[in-house]
This record gives structure tokens, sequence and C-alpha cells, in this order.
């Protein structure tokens, strides 16, 4: 019966090991075992099939574990504001659940505004707790894409146009969002910066661009916040889309970063299966999106990553190492987060949760005009406030695209208004104007229906009666979240302000001239009334607690501490990719401005800014004393220290956002007149002085040497430049590098 004495030996020695071994947990499912041998351990007990499973999607947001070993499914959802609700298995439609219901937290854009770490740490725990709660093990965001036009209609999901500040801004998120054993997906990796063909167009862009401004967030992202999962983009970069790219994913992020985590899909983002089997994809998602009333049965056995690959494998065509290092990958991401035993359990819709997006909400206004301190308004001596435009009656946590949410409440500006005012004034409403009164989108129905049959002669009629006799105009107006506003799969036509607001502003300032404009939008927009309008207030698309924290700084409760993350450009052509005419190109977009993106072309071509980079007003006022160096030379290994003092001269406590910028001023390469290179937010009661410090090394003085594909710090002079933003300079400092 048996062959030989060896067959014998090894029986006797694995049923004795079988004994033991009843008692004995596999080292992949033993938590004390290094992260590296469980892996290996997993991955040698798979069969093949098991291995292409688990790379492509079961579903519209999961792909399959190993059930046989006990391995969890992966869920995903978007992200990045809030957790998605559920969705039907094959389809974008809503599943209907009653007990989906997020708290939105403001865009991503609102919480760049607010230059303060703490917060992004705060939004990153809140909202991972919530995805932990729905039992999500990967959160489709942040996304760090940089602003390089106020077309885009995808801005407001982002961080702004500076890639220092989105650097610093993400890595505590992302630390926040994976306390709770959950990944963060760093989004779209890279140079997704319009909508407009997004799917197709291929960026042209030069070195010194991609390494010093669309990629350091992502760096910083992988290198200081360690994300567990990035996802390609949609685009094109040196023709190959960025799912699957040789360059961005196996050179750059692989290869320079040494990133360890997984590479996910854009949903449909994958093109080809040689591409993606080699060019660093790991998971494959949304390629088919309707896999049950069109296409074969399971749809998703004819991913890019399916049956093509399992077949290609099968015919000798290619080897299995590649799919093996991206099993191990996924692997990874598994015992991070659904087989990590400590992570917590989460939690969703709370008031905490509600409280921390309140927070940012109230930090993240920006509050761009007070000319004859309009604002904050004095309730004592306010008898009527009229509030007017559309936006302050429209839901913004609905539409835009996949950041879409159902929120468990959203609080309208009028309601918070109101109930924050109580009995104290009386709130007088108008439309004003029709924008879009659509009052659903994916399954979530508005409160109130937005349909409005007036003419636009009536609606103006009526604001103008409501105005004329009011102490003052709040007037919410700005974009939405409907297509060819601030929403995904499109860009803006134009910087000016949609649905005829400028017109009815214009007729509304010759009726009071006590007017604020409260722009809800994630974009710049152009203001042809600016010298008209008192009270500018940057209101963003703020979340579940929207309408009181607008209320909160209109009234004074709370004194506005955010500053602008993007330029507001006087006009289109201040921008650089429009001045070139560089947007949205056709089938390639070539990004000729090169490193000169928002402030850094505002600078070289000296054109004011209608509301500059780093602009924002507080209700006290803040001086400055003269920026000093602790050396006038450094050295390329050493640091140097700039310390300044900021007072607050005003009569209440108030926090601003201080800034450092350095200026090279000669260098061998065309650079930027001067870059962000520190920020501190500090609060001051009034009276209150404070000195900040700022400690850069050599990094903060390096540009991007495309020739010899390195950073360089060239000896000679700088300037330290301490900024209120990026065209209000306080004081400078000279100093030399040896
Ligand atoms: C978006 C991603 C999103 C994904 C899943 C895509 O269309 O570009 O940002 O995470 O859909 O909804």
């Amino acid at each position: 019966m048996f062959k030989n004495v060896k067959t014998i030996v090894v029986l006797v020695l694995w049923s004795s090991f079988g004994l033991n071994a009843q008692n004995k947990v596999p080292v992949y499912l033993d938590d004390k075992k290094p992260i590296q041998e469980r892996v290996e351990d997993a991955l040698l007990r798979m069969t093949t099939d098991e291995k292409i499973a688990m790379i492509h999607a079961q579903s519209k947001f999961s792909s399959p574990g190993v059930p046989r070993l006990g391995i969890p499914e992966n869920w995903m959802t978007d992200g990045p504001h809030g957790i998605r609700t559920e969705v039907l298995w094959d389809e974008w439609d809503q599943a209907g659940w009653t007990n989906d219901s997020c708290i939105a937290f403001p865009a991503l854009t609102a919480l760049s505004a607010t230059w303060n770490k703490e917060l992004a740490a705060l939004y990153g725990k809140s909202i991972g707790e919530e995805a932990r709660f729905r039992n999500k093990n990967v959160l489709l965001g942040p996304g760090v894409n940089i602003y390089r036009t106020p077309l885009n209609g995808r801005n407001f999901e982002y961080m702004g146009e500076d890639p220092f500040l989105t650097s610093k801004m993400v890595v505590p998120y992302i630390k926040g969002v994976q306390s709770n054993g959950v990944a963060a997906c760093v989004k779209h990796f890279a140079l997704n910066n319009q909508e407009t063909n997004r799917n197709a167009v291929n960026v042209i862009v030069d070195d010194r661009a991609l390494y010093e401004i669309y990629l350091p967030a992502f760096k910083a992202a992988v290198q200081d916040g360690d994300a567990w999962a990035i996802m390609g983009s949609y685009n094109k970069y040196k023709g190959q889309h960025c799912c699957h790219n040789e360059f961005l994913l196996n050179d750059i992020l692989r290869g320079e970063w040494g990133f360890k985590g997984v590479v996910i899909s854009d949903w449909g983002g994958v093109h080809d299966t040689n591409q993606a089997i080699y060019n660093g994809l790991d998971m494959e998602f949304g390629s088919w999106t309707n896999g049950l009333s069109w296409g074969t049965s399971n749809a998703y056995d004819n991913y890019y990553l399916a049956k093509p690959y399992s077949n290609k494998i099968k015919n000798g065509e290619v080897g299995t190492k590649e799919l093996d290092e991206k099993v191990r990958r996924i692997l990874r991401l598994s015992f991070l987060t659904t087989m990590n035993k400590e992570r917590p359990f989460g939690s969703f819709g709370t008031k905490e949760h509600a409280d921390a997006g309140l927070k940012i909400a109230e930090e993240g206004i920006v509050l761009l005009q007070n000319k004859n301190n309009v604002l904050p308004i004095d309730l004592s001596k306010t008898r009527k406030i009229a509030v007017i435009g559309e936006n302050a009656i429209k839901m913004m946590t609905v539409g835009g695209g996949s950041s879409s949410l159902k929120a468990k409440y959203e609080v309208l500006p009028l309601d918070g208004l109101k109930k924050r005012v109580g009995t104290q004034a009386e709130i007088v409403y108008a439309r004003g104007y029709v924008g879009d009164p659509t009052s659903k989108y994916n399954g979530v129905v508005a409160k109130v229906s937005l349909e409005d049959k007036r003419s636009p002669e009536e609606l103006t009629a009526e604001a103008l009666k409501v105005a004329k006799d009011a102490d003052i105009v709040l007037f919410f107006g700005g974009l939405n979240k409907s297509d060819l506003q601030d929403a995904e799969g499109y860009d803006r036509t134009e910087l000016g302000l949609p649905y005829g607001q400028d017109k009815l502003i214009a007729e509304l300032v010759k009726v009071n001239k006590k007017i604020v404009f409260i722009n809800i939008s994630g974009n710049a927009v152009a203001m042809p009334w600016v010298k008209e309008v008192p009270g500018i207030v940057q209101g963003w698309f703020l979340g579940t607690e929207a309408g009181n924290a607008l209320a909160a700084v209109l009234v004074g409760d709370v004194n506005p501490s955010g500053k602008l993350t993007f330029t507001f450009p006087a006009k289109l052509s201040d921008n650089g990719a429009h001045a070139l005419g560089e947007f949205p190109g056709g089938d390639e977009v070539t990004y000729k401005e090169g490193i000169f993106v928002g402030y850094r072309w505002a600078d070289k071509q000296k054109a004011k800014p209608l509301f500059a980079f780093g602009h924002g007003l507080s209700y006290t006022t803040f001086e400055y004393g003269k920026v000093t160096a602790d050396k006038k030379q450094m050295t390329v290994g050493d640091q140097i220290t700039f310390s300044v003092k900021v007072k607050n001269t005003g009569n209440r406590e108030g926090s601003e956002i201080v800034q450092l910028y350095i200026s090279d001023l000669k260098s061998s390469l065309p650079r930027p007149i001067k870059e962000l290179k520190g920020f501190e937010k500090i609060s001051l009661k009034a009276g209150e002085e404070k000195t900040v410090i700022f400690t850069v090394d050599k990094t903060a003085l390096s540009f991007f040497d495309d020739k010899k594909h390195d950073w360089v710090a060239e000896p000679g002079a700088f300037e330290a430049i301490i900024g209120a933003s990026a065209i209000d300079i306080k004081s400078k400092v000279s100093f030399s590098l040896q």
C-alpha cells in the first residue's frame, strides 16, 4: 500500500501534527505573529481561483474574502464627507435601508479652510467611526487633487491649490480614519484635475509640476499618513490610464515612495487586462455597472482582473507572481482592518459626530469682506432680517455625484438662523431666483418641495420688497450640487454665478446697502458687485450642521477663523490654465502653466486676485511683529527657525492663521515668487500676544530638478515671508543657504 518507508514517516508525523493542530491556531489567524508571516501563510493556503476572486468586485462596493479560511469580504464606501447610503448589490440605486442615514461632515474644502490639523484628525476619527459602525473597511477618501482651475466640478471634494497645506491636512485625516481599523483610500491618483472627458483625457505635465504640485499630498498620505489604500484616477498620464499606470504606480508610488498598501481602481477605471496585471493595480471595481440586467449573469466574471486574467494564467500566457503580489497586499489590508481583533466598534449618526462636524464647519467658514463691520449682526439693534436666495433652503448634502449622502438631518441656513435668532428679530424670506428646484436625489427626498413657477420678475420683485426695509439682507447664493455646478462628471462652464444671481444682487444693493453675500460653494466665483456688497462670507457645503454653523458666525457667537485654500481670481484669465487656454483640452490637456498654479501664477503675473489664497478676516484684529531668524546662514544639514509675535488688538477672542512663505531669490530654474512652507493657527484672547515659531530645513528650500530627477536645495539667498494671506505680507527676513 505504501510505496516506501519515507511515506510512512511523513504520515506518522502528519497525524501527530494533526492531533496537536487541533489546539493550534494557524499562523495567519494568530495575531501575535507579524502581519508579513500571516500574509504568507494565508497565501499558501489559497487556490488560484480564490486569489482571482479577491482582486475584483463582486458587487458595486464589495469584493470577496476567502470564506473557506474565514477571511472576510472587503466593503468600500464613499467618502469623503460621510458614509454613503447602502446601494443595491449591482446598481447605484439606493437599497432603501432605513438605518443608514449618516452624519454629513463639511466638504473637504471647508475642512482645509480651517487650516487646523487637529480638526483634520477629528474629522478622520469621526468619519472612520461611522464607516466602522457600518461595517465598511475601506473609506473612499480623502481626495487630494490639486485645485488647478475654478471650473473643476469636483474641487469641493478636495483641499485646495497648495501642495504643502494639503499634505499637512491629509495626514491627520488618514490617521484618524485608520485608528478605527478602517483603511483610508486616498484619491484620485493622479492628475485628475477636471471632470471634462475624465475617462479619456491624457494629461501632459512636466516633471517639475508633477512632483512639486500634483504629487506631494499623495506622497505625504503614503509616507507620513501610512495610508493603507490609494485609488487610481480615471484620466491618462503618458498615454496610459492611471488605474494601471506604469509610471505612477510602479515607478513612483511603489518604487520611489515604497507604498505597501492596496491600489484600488476608480469605479470603471480599468481598461486593459495586461496593464492591470503588470502596472501596479490590486483591485478592480465598477467596470460593469449593471451586471444583472445586461451582460452575462455574473458580469463580475468578465472584469479585466477576473476570467480574462485566470484564462491567461491557465494557458500559460502570464505567471502568478503578480497575482500573488496583489493578494499579499489585499491580505495585509484584511489583517489591518476586518481581521484586526483590537479594532473598535465605531458609532454612527451620533451627536458627538454632529458636534465634530459643527466645530469643523464653524472654523472653516471664511469671512472674505466685512466693510463697516456689517457683521456680526447685532441682534440687540436688529428688528428685521431679510434672507434671500435659494441656497438658504436647499439641501446640499445631496447631489454632486459619488459624495452625495443620505444625512440623518441637515440644518438649512434659513432654519439655523431662525432657531438662533428666535424672537429677537423678525426673519423674512424671499427666494429671489430659482436655480435647481430638484428636491430628489438618489432616493433622498427633501422635506420641502422647491418647485416654484413664478417668473424671474415676480421673484425679484418679492426679494426687493422684503429687502427694502430690512435692517440687514443676507443673500445665500453661490453654486449647488447640480450638474455643471459643483458636481462630479461635469465641469462648470463659467466663473460667474449661475441663475441670474449677479443681476438680482445688483438690484438688491439699490434698495438696501447693508447686504451680506454668503457664497455656498466649493469653488471660487466671480463677484462683479464686490465693491457694493459690504459683507462676503465663504459658506462652503457644511453638512448636517450647516445652518447652525452659519448662524453662529453671522450673529457672532463664533468668531470666524477660516482662510481660503485657493485663489479667487478676479477673472478667469487670471488663472494659469485659462490664461494659456489649456482647459479643458480635448483628448489631451497640457498643463502649460507648469508649477505656476493658484497664487504661484497670480504672483508671477502680478494679477491682483479678488480674494487671495490664505485670506480670511476675523471679528477681531491682529497685529504682527517683525519676523526674525535665529541665524543668517544655514547649511544643508541644518535647520533654521523664524519667530514672529502676533497680538490680538481687538476686543474679543479670535484665531489667526499665520503663514510662512519661502522665496528663493536666485535659482538656476524658474521658481515661484514664494511658496507656503509653514502655517500655524493660534487662538488669542483680547489683548493677548503669542510668539509663533517655524522651524524648517532644506526641504522647505528645495525644488524638483527634472534633469537630476531629485529634490535640490541650491545654495544662495532666500527670504522668509510672514503673511496673513498670500498678498497680505507682514514682514520678511533674509537668510542664505551655504
Ligand atoms: C468616483 C470615486 C468614487 C467612486 C465610487 C467614482 O465615480 O470618481 O471618487 O469613490 O465612483 O462611488
